[in-house]
């Protein structure tokens, strides 16, 4: 059983630049501390022995710029790239394509703009797809959850949702290979197009483990998250 980690570099950082008045900049280049998102990212992987490969998918303009961000970092033979596609799912099935894997090999995906995940967390979700066949890493809700209709006038609470019977959905998200192949057969033939792996798990009838998350390991998404993801590393 080998392990393989792919991360989704593809995005265009526009919901970064809203507000700001600023042209996109895409999240994973931007530097914490000095060192760019997606470099933490990688490394925070290949900090976990049992990673045998790590595939990037980064847009086509954006190719030089990650090789050259992989040699200066020193990442290493276990990193190759491929290329991105127009949305999240397209750029992960990319890179699904792109493996060479066998059924029984496990393969997570992590958003490239979660760069404080921890190897530790990264060990038990590789542990949990071994048990259960597929897992996700989930944060349990701390707010009360509402479910709303959208109305021209804005949101409207429909209902509440227990929140112990909620988890906020984070990264890695992983399966046993041809579970994850079949499940994103599965999507592109039904035209379904889902934000997370687990959404098309989920369809496809398998079981999706849950393991425990942190606020640390939040996604890099607004203006000011920068500034929040130094805060964790200093600490
Ligand atoms: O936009 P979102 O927050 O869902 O992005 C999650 C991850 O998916 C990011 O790391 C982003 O770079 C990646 N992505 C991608 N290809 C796209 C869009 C997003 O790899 N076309």
């Amino acid at each position: 059983m080998r392990v393989f980690v792919i991360l989704p570099a593809a995005g265009m950082g526009t919901r970064m630049a809203a507000g700001t008045g600023s042209t996109a900049a895409p999240k994973q280049f931007l530097e914490i501390g000095g060192v760019p998102v997606l470099v933490r990212s990688v490394r925070a992987f290949l900090a976990v022995a049992r990673v045998d490969a790590v595939c990037v998918a980064v847009r086509a303009q954006e190719r030089e710029r990650v090789q050259a961000q992989l040699m200066e970092y020193k990442l290493g033979a276990r990193v190759h790239m491929v290329e991105g596609g127009d949305n999240r799912q397209q750029s992960v099935s990319n890179a699904l394509a792109a493996l060479e894997c066998d059924a029984e090999d496990v393969v997570l995906v992590h958003d490239a703009v979660r760069p404080l995940i921890d190897p530790a967390t990264i060990e038990r979700t590789i542990d949990a797809v071994v048990k259960h066949g597929a897992a996700i890493v989930g944060l349990p809700a701390v707010d009360t959850i509402k479910q709303v209709e959208r109305t021209a006038d804005g949101a409207i609470v429909t209902s509440t949702i227990p929140r112990e019977r909620v988890v906020q959905a984070q990264t890695p998200q992983g399966a046993l290979f041809g579970l994850m192949r079949r499940a994103f057969i599965e999507a592109e033939a039904d035209g379904f197009d889902g934000t997370d792996e687990a959404s098309l798990l989920e369809r496809a009838g398998i079981e999706v483990a849950v393991v425990a998350g942190s606020a640390r390991n939040f996604k890099i998404t607004q203006p000011g998250d920068i500034e929040l993801a130094e805060f964790y590393l200093g600490r």
